[in-house]
């Protein structure tokens, strides 16, 4: 099954670049990517040399681009990640996040039908559903009803996907996964960003009150959940994604202080975020008992291994911070921090 990966130099995607090529050795995968601040071929490193891996700088809105690559590499089955991904981001500015996840996605809809690829998996997220009051936990049957404007594009983008099927006969799935964390995730995330800042002992900003919940599964339980679904996942359907690990963000905070070795002094309490969803939880009862799949990383050890990482590849993340993340910080951050 050759593929066509979107967004394959995120966080996330380069992680199911690396698990597919793993998966499936005689296939081929054509990663696309923008490279827009986001994407990192250094994510990719270790696939250099690969023949059955094919980077190619292109935007997902370029649909005559796109068709293109559906034909000449003959692809099978897309799994579609590339977005503009942060909720922060989109509340200073909505527009790319209509570009980018709204018509870039409709763009590959419609190269997917004209090539008449067989399966597309379109990756969304558990924002799509709101935010929950303290009890119970969203269901693949739970109505969207998105409060950001990134949850509001990724809402969109999956009734295009939908559109696509019901009206068009399309083969399509959708995974709808909570909060990921770990290796290569862009320091502008919650897990990323404490992390650096601690190492530094700048302080690390809680929006808030702290007390906003989120359910973190590691990225490599999310990628290979999306591979089921890939492989095995009913036409049409959509599958929650979840490890069933709920946290207020204060005690992620915490941990992550312990693990660096700093206290809590370096705590902020900064204006909180506009329109903050309170808690996400996922039940992914569907995925595990019809697909079998199951989460293999315990949250405790995999922010260890996470902050070992970060603490162990300096370069990667100073890169980073030389250059536009700096006028981002800035902007997000610097009267936030100011104001405590
Ligand atoms: P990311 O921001 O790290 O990566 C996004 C990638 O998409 C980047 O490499 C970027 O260059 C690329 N991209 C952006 N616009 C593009 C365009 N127009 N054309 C081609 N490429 C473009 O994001 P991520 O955290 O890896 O998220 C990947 C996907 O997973 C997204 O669809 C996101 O909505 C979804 N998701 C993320 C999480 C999470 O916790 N991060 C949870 C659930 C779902
Ligand atoms: P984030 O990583 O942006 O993911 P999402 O908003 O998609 O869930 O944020 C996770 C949680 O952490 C969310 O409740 C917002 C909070 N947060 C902070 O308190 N401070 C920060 O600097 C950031 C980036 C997030």
């Amino acid at each position: 099954m050759n593929l066509l990966v979107t967004g394959g130099a995120g966080f996330i995607g380069s992680s199911y670049v690396r698990l597919a090529r793993r998966q499936r050795p005689d296939a081929l995968v054509v990663n696309v990517d923008a490279l827009t601040y986001a994407g990192n071929l250094e994510n990719l490193r270790d696939l250099e040399g690969d023949s059955k891996h094919l980077f190619v700088r292109a935007d997902i809105r370029d649909g005559a681009k796109m068709l293109e690559l559906l034909r000449t590499h003959a692809i099978d089955a897309i799994v579609h990640f590339a977005a503009e991904s942060h909720v922060d981001r989109s509340i200073l500015s909505a527009e790319p996040f209509l570009d980018t996840n709204v018509v870039g996605t409709l763009r590959l809809l419609e190269a997917a039908r004209a090539a008449g690829v067989r399966r597309f998996l379109q990756v969304s997220t558990d924002e799509v559903y709101g935010s929950l009051g303290p009890e119970g936990a969203f269901e693949e049957t739970t109505p969207v009803s998105p409060r950001s404007p990134y949850s509001a594009s990724k809402t969109a983008a999956d009734h295009f996907v939908m559109a696509f099927h019901h009206t068009h006969g399309m083969d399509t799935v959708i995974t709808r996964c909570s909060n990921n964390y770990g290796p290569f995730q862009f320091p502008e995330k919650l897990i990323p960003l404490m992390i650096l800042n601690a190492f530094e002992g700048k302080p690390l900003p809680v929006y808030g009150d702290g007390l906003y919940v989120r359910d973190w599964i590691h990225v490599e339980d999310h990628c290979e959940a999306v591979d089921l679904v890939l492989e095995r996942g009913t036409t049409g359907e959509v599958y929650n994604v979840g490890a069933e690990n709920e946290r207020p963000n204060m005690d992620v905070v915490r941990t992550i202080l312990r693990l660096t070795g700093r206290d809590e002094s370096l705590i902020r309490h900064v204006p909180d975020r506009p329109g903050h969803d309170r808690r996400y939880a996922m039940n992914a009862r569907k995925v595990r008992e019809q697909l079998g799949w199951r989460p293999r990383h315990n949250f405790d050890q995999g922010l260890a291994d996470t902050v070992a990482w970060y603490r162990a590849n300096p370069a990667w993340a100073d890169r980073i911070r030389s250059g536009a993340y700096r006028d981002y910080y800035e902007t997000q951050y610097a009267s936030r921090l100011a104001a405590t």
